[in-house]
Parts: C-alpha cells; structure tokens; sequence
C-alpha cells in the first residue's frame, strides 16, 4: 500500500524507517516525493498539497497527524472522503501533563506568586484544599476524559460540558447550550478542550466569562480561534477573571505587540500543551491501516456534518 506523508520531514523519516522494518507492505513516501501520484491511497499530513484529489485520484483517505482536523478545509474535500484525526497515548498523556500542570499552578496561586516574586514580595496566601476547587472541563473526548481522571484523582471538585451527555466518574456531568450556564456557574478554573467548529468559534469570549465564578480562570488548549482576545483582557483587568494559561492563539504566533505576550496574568505557551509522539503515533497510524486494510472504520474518524 502506498501513502503520502506531508509534515514535519523528521518524524517522516522515522515513520518511513519504522513502517519499513514492521509493515513492510506499506510504502511511505515523504512529500514532495510522491511516488506514483496514481498509486497513493492514503495521505497522512498537517497540511494537504494543494490539489489533493486531482493530484491523488485514487485517495482512499485524509489522515491529520494531529489530533485536530481544523486545519482542513472540509467544505472543499469530496464528501465521501474519510477524513481521520490522530488518536495515540503520547499525545493524550501530553494533554493530560499541560491541563495538570496549569490546573494545579492556578490552583496552587503561580500566576500570583510569579508577580510576588518580581516584585520581591514574600507574602503567603491561604492553601485551599484540592477537593474546594472547583475544575470544569469543556469537551469530554479523548483528550478532556483523560485530564478529567487525571485531576478527579488529585481531588478536585471536576465538571464536564459536552455536546451531547456523557457519563464520567467522579465528573458532574453537563451538555447542550441549556446546561452551559450551570456548569459555567460552578467553574472556578475553566480548561477548554474543543474541537474547533463553527459552534465553538469565539465561544471564549466576554458572555461566557460574565458566567464564571468572579474570579476564575481560564485554561485554553483548544484552538486559538475560539477565544475572544480582547474579552479576555478586559475579563481579566477588570476583575472577573484572575488568570489565564493560555497555549493556543490566533494567529500562532502571535504579533510581537500583542498584550498576551506581556499581560502579568497570562502564562503563554507556544502551542506545546501536546504533541503527536512519533513512537505511539506510527504504532497508532499502523493499526488504522490495517483496519483500513479490514475494511473496518479507522479510529478517530471525523464527523463531518458535525465538524470534529
Ligand atoms: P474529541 O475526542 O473529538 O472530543 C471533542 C469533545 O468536544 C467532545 O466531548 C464533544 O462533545 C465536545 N464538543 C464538540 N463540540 C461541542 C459543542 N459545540 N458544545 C459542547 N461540546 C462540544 O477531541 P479531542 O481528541 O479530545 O481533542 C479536542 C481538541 O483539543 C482538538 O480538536 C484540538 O483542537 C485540541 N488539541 C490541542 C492541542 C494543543 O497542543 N493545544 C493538542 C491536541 C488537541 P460530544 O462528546 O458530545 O461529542
Ligand atoms: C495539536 O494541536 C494537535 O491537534 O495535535
């Protein structure tokens, strides 16, 4: 079996060596080296060549090496074409690291005591316990479940918002435009996980944060699209919101100007909350091939009437 792969040229280089020394059978070819364009049933990439399927005519797939698919134009793919987002341990674990590491920062005053300790200032705040803080993930897949059992073991009062219901352990669940206001309502510190779509573009913004708990915070390590830049600063100068980590922005990366960059109650991360990790991720792609090859769905299998 033939397949394009068009991304970081390293990971395909270790992908290429992998596939040949364990699926023998499957031929990757690099981008801009395609091979016989005839003969390439499966392209696996960040971004797709322009031309896709006029190039790739016999295109059985369109696989994202990340764990998002918002970076195609789905409107302009043919309809029937399966488009495949990654799903592998190492990028869960990754997200499941970033959300703890910001969630317990936050939890633990870091934003405060950074100021404090530029401004030379020892000056101890309360502890409050874990199980007191109340956490509200938005998206309960692949990547919000994890993070969710994650902190629920650390202790914290967890929440979850979906589209549709979900049932987690140890999470009150929420779902739908109807119940956003009472988990909202009960989020001290909000972690964004969604995907980004035309229902979640821009849904961070001033009406969503005038529905937190005054004094929240936020972690976004969705999509930047989805976060209202400017209804943050004014959240978080005037108040209703405490702090922000912030890994996602539009457009990445960010002008030199722009206040984030600066903003004392904002951590910034250059898109890193998580990454696809080569190891896992080949093994990961592997097994979606050969249920291609099956004839079975490919795991991580976009919606597209949905968007995610
Ligand atoms: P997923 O498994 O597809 O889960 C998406 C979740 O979001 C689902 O629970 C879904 O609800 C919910 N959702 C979607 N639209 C919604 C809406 N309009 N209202 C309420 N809930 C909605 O996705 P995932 O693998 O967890 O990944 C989530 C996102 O994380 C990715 O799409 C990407 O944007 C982001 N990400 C960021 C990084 C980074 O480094 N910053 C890395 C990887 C991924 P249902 O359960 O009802 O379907
Ligand atoms: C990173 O953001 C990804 O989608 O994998």
């Amino acid at each position: 079996m033939q397949i394009l792969y068009k991304s970081d040229p390293q990971r395909g280089a270790l992908w290429q060596q992998w596939l040949a020394q364990h699926a023998p059978d499957i031929q990757l070819h690099l981008w801009p080296e395609t091979g016989d364009p005839q003969a390439i049933e499966i392209a696996i990439v960040w971004q797709p060549p322009e031309k896709l399927t006029e190039t790739f005519p016999n295109l059985k797939a369109l696989l994202s090496v990340g764990a998002g698919a918002d970076q195609f134009d789905l409107a302009a793919l043919p309809p029937d074409l399966p488009v495949v987002r990654m799903i592998e341990p190492g990028l869960t674990q990754g997200m499941v690291e970033y959300v703890t590491f910001a969630v317990l920062g936050i939890h633990r005053d870091m934003p405060r005591y950074l100021q404090q300790q530029r401004a030379a200032q020892w000056q101890a705040h309360s502890v409050r316990p874990a199980a007191t803080r109340r956490v509200g993930v938005m998206g309960l897949g692949e990547l919000g479940q994890a993070a969710l059992r994650q902190l629920v073991s650390l202790g914290f009062d967890c929440a979850g918002w979906s589209r549709t219901p979900r049932q987690l352990d140890g999470v009150q669940c929420f779902h739908g435009a109807a119940q956003m206001g009472a988990f909202l309502a009960r989020s001290d510190i909000l972690v964004c996980l969604l995907p980004l779509t035309a229902e979640t573009r821009g849904l961070l913004n001033r009406d969503l944060f005038a529905q937190l708990p005054p004094g929240a915070a936020l972690v976004q390590a969705g999509r930047g699209a989805q976060l209202n830049s400017q209804d943050l600063l004014a959240a978080l100068d005037g108040g209703q919101l405490a702090a922000a980590v912030i890994d996602v922005t539009d457009p990445e990366p960010l002008p030199p100007s722009h206040p984030f960059w600066r903003h004392p109650a904002i951590w910034l991360t250059p898109h890193i909350a998580s990454q696809t990790q080569n190891e896992s991720a080949v093994a990961a792609l592997l097994e979606n091939l050969r249920r291609y090859q099956r004839g079975e769905p490919m795991v991580g299998l976009i919606d597209r009437a949905r968007g995610y």
